[in-house]
């Protein structure tokens, strides 16, 4: 018989990904998917440590899940990725009902641990090595990765897919819990990006996004031939099928001239690049441990400019970490001022226990000064991007189109003339009128109207002559 399971993402692109493999390896045992938790033998919840607001969302989520359990013990209820790892055994302190923990590196075993808790061998707990706990690569060993298995109905859309070809990270921002629960950075092997590449690409995968949390830094050692983040770009340019090539995140530092050359001569390499700031203060860069100076960071995107004058630059602020002072807060500012980010994701330092800045710095910057912080930073960054957007009005651009607009999906327009939403090369959101057998195509629209997230446009329609007209309709 087959089982029913429910799952449910938060945080990064990384975990989308992760949740694809961990539904392709269960659908391989039976599981199908379903959209109501009440109806499901298995529910995950696959989850982010960045923010405690995010943990403490599914300890709410686990307490609604309470009752169900008591009415039939035999659902298994699961808490797999990165606050697995982080929490470990709290989980089943805080939610004693909660069958499984399995951290991110271990998430192959999720189908075997399921069948034990089935065949009555009580709660599983998998996890990898701390960071502290064994030598190099005892650790790197205990973050496993299991790419090839996917499966295209947990991607964004059936013709966009997300590859790994990074996992953990070494920079050790001191805000940030990553490298405690996604390990040691590791690149992965060019050879095996490449085949899971072509493979995509024959399922009719069009855009394929790189994924790493310094996705720049990638750097692949096999005797004394070293693969870069440019080299593995040249190659997948060559596989027929993929018409886009992205890559996040990257790391400002590791921002190199053949990367961007490579995104400049490369037609398929999109031209957005997500370079991540954090703060416009050098005493905050340095708290946080980020490695480089503000004028390092200009300098840097000055260059971003020069070889690529049309590309997309984004970014992340944290607001409030410990220490910031007004001053410090005015040069995040400036730094939006100047840069013209196309966005920035704006977030209030949230202080994770186990990181070096929950350790050597007080979180002293009141709750009210952050949220004030974050409103003005969002309403500055939104000024920015609606003045920029409106540069599109009157312009043609090409757009992957990717399903419904939202505003349709709230509508439940039916039929197939419904309003579709699709992104340009710099990341873009345009939504305009169309056919739902668009979908998956790339096609020109003009632009006739745009706010500070959205363009509005309208297919081009192409004009042909009456014999050919005939032939076409
Ligand atoms: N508090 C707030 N924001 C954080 N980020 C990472 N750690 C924290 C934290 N402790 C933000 C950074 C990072 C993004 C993914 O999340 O801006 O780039
Ligand atoms: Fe966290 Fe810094 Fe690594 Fe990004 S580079 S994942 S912010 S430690």
């Amino acid at each position: 018989m087959t089982k029913k399971l429910y799952i449910e993402t938060v945080g990064c692109q990384m975990n989308v990904l992760d949740s694809e493999l961990v539904v392709a390896s269960l659908r391989k045992r039976g599981y199908e998917l379903t959209r109501d938790s009440g109806d499901a033998d298995t529910i995950l919840f696959n989850t982010c440590s960045v923010r405690e607001h995010a943990e403490e969302k599914i300890y709410s989520a686990l307490g609604r899940l309470k009752n169900a359990k008591q009415k039939n013990p035999n659902k298994i209820i699961g808490v797999i990725g990165c606050m697995a790892q982080n929490h470990q055994r709290t989980v089943f302190e805080r939610a004693p009902y909660v069958d499984l923990v399995v951290g991110p590196g271990q998430l192959h075993q999720v189908p075997d641990l399921i069948d034990k808790i089935a065949a009555g061998g009580g709660q599983q707990l998998e996890v990898s090595l701390g960071r502290k706990d064994g030598t190099r690569t005892e650790i790197e060993r205990s973050h496993e990765s299991f790419d090839p298995l996917r499966d295209p109905s947990m991607r964004p859309t059936p013709f966009q897919a997300y590859v790994r070809i990074q996992i953990g990270c070494d920079k050790f921002c001191t805000y940030c819990i990553v490298p405690s629960v996604r390990g040691p950075e590791q690149s992965r092997h060019p050879e095996d990006i490449l085949a899971e590449a072509r493979q995509l690409a024959s399922e009719g995968c069009k855009e394929i996004t790189l994924l790493g949390q310094t996705v720049n830094s990638y750097r692949y050692r096999d005797g004394d031939r070293t693969t870069r983040m440019s080299d593995l770009l040249y190659a997948l340019h060559e596989i027929e099928g993929i018409e886009r090539l992205k890559f996040v995140t990257n790391y400002p530092k590791d921002m190199t001239d053949d990367l961007l050359a490579a995104v400049r001569d490369l037609p398929k390499a999109c031209k957005y690049l997500h370079v991540p700031a954090q703060t416009g203060s050098n005493r905050m860069l340095q708290r946080m441990k980020r490695g480089y100076t503000i004028e390092e960071y200009r300098e840097m995107h000055q260059r971003i400019r020069e070889w690529l004058p049309e590309a997309a630059v984004t970014s992340d602020f944290i607001v409030g970490f410990s220490g910031e002072t007004d001053e410090d807060f005015e040069l995040s500012c400036d730094l939006v001022r100047e840069c013209r980010f196309k966005n920035s994701f704006i977030f209030k330092y949230s202080v994770r226990p186990g990181t070096k800045g929950a350790d050597l710095y007080a979180d002293d910057v009141p709750e009210e000064t952050k949220r004030v912080r974050n409103n003005e930073l969002l309403a500055l960054q939104n000024e920015i991007c609606e003045a920029d957007n409106q540069r599109f009005l009157g312009r043609q651009v090409e757009v992957l189109i990717e399903g419904r607009s939202k505003a349709a999906e709230r509508r439940d327009e039916q039929g197939d003339a419904v309003q579709l939403v699709g992104r340009t090369m710099c990341d873009r959101i345009v939504v305009f009128d169309g056919n739902l057998r668009q979908v998956g195509q790339t096609l020109p629209i003009s632009i006739y109207d745009a706010n500070a997230h959205t363009l509005f446009g309208a297919v081009v329609t192409q004009h042909v002559g009456p014999e050919l007209f005939s032939l076409t309709t």
